[in-house]
């Protein structure tokens, strides 16, 4: 029962060698395998901390800020205040003209300085007052509330040139 044709396991010790690299060498290569797909991916534990950190830290911070004067008011005005302030004619033309182009309801007509000289008489401080704030007959702002003041100085001040 001599067999030895291209049996190259012979001895049991070789028998041992031959299972025991079976085993050893397949887990072997999967150990290696894994660091090779994870080995590069270790980080620096200061590296790790610091990112950690910036996932985790809060989205807001309550600054406590005092002597300091508030900031910036002046452009959050300039941002909710309208592209661009209408010129006094601009204004007149679209809230002032339907009354004050024809002299209608006792309105004093523009450019007829008859009408105007009283009124201009008053001082155009009080113009501004009361078209801004309103004035019997006159509506405050012509009736146009999202005119500003400014706008609406802007426009006596076209219908004060007319009659000078
Ligand atoms: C709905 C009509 C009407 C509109 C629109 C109107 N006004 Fe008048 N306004 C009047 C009338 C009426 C008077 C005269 C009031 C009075 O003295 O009895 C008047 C008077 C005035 C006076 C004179 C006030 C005074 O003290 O004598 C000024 C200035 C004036 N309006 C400015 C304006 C401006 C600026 C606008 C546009 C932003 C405007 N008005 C739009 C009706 C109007």
């Amino acid at each position: 029962m001599s067999n030895d044709h291209g049996n190259l396991i012979k001895t049991p010790k070789q028998l041992i060698i031959v299972s025991t690299l079976a085993l050893v060498v397949p887990v072997g290569i999967a150990i290696l395998g894994a660091q090779l797909v994870t080995g590069n991916k270790r980080v620096d534990p200061a590296e790790a901390k610091r990112s950690v950190e910036a996932r985790i830290k809060p989205v807001g911070e309550l600054v406590k800020n005092e002597g300091t004067p508030p900031p910036a008011a002046p452009v959050a005005v300039a941002a909710a205040a309208p592209a661009k302030a209408k010129s006094g004619e601009e204004v007149y033309q679209t809230a002032c003209t339907a009354c004050h182009g024809a002299g209608i309801a006792g309105a004093p007509k523009t450019g007829d300085k008859t009408a105007w000289a009283p009124r201009v008489a008053q001082g155009v401080a009080t113009l501004y007052e009361h078209a801004i704030k309103g004035f019997k007959a006159m509506p405050a702002k012509g009736g146009q509330t999202a005119l500003s003041d400014a706008e609406v100085k802007a426009a006596v001040d076209y219908q004060v040139a007319k009659v000078k």
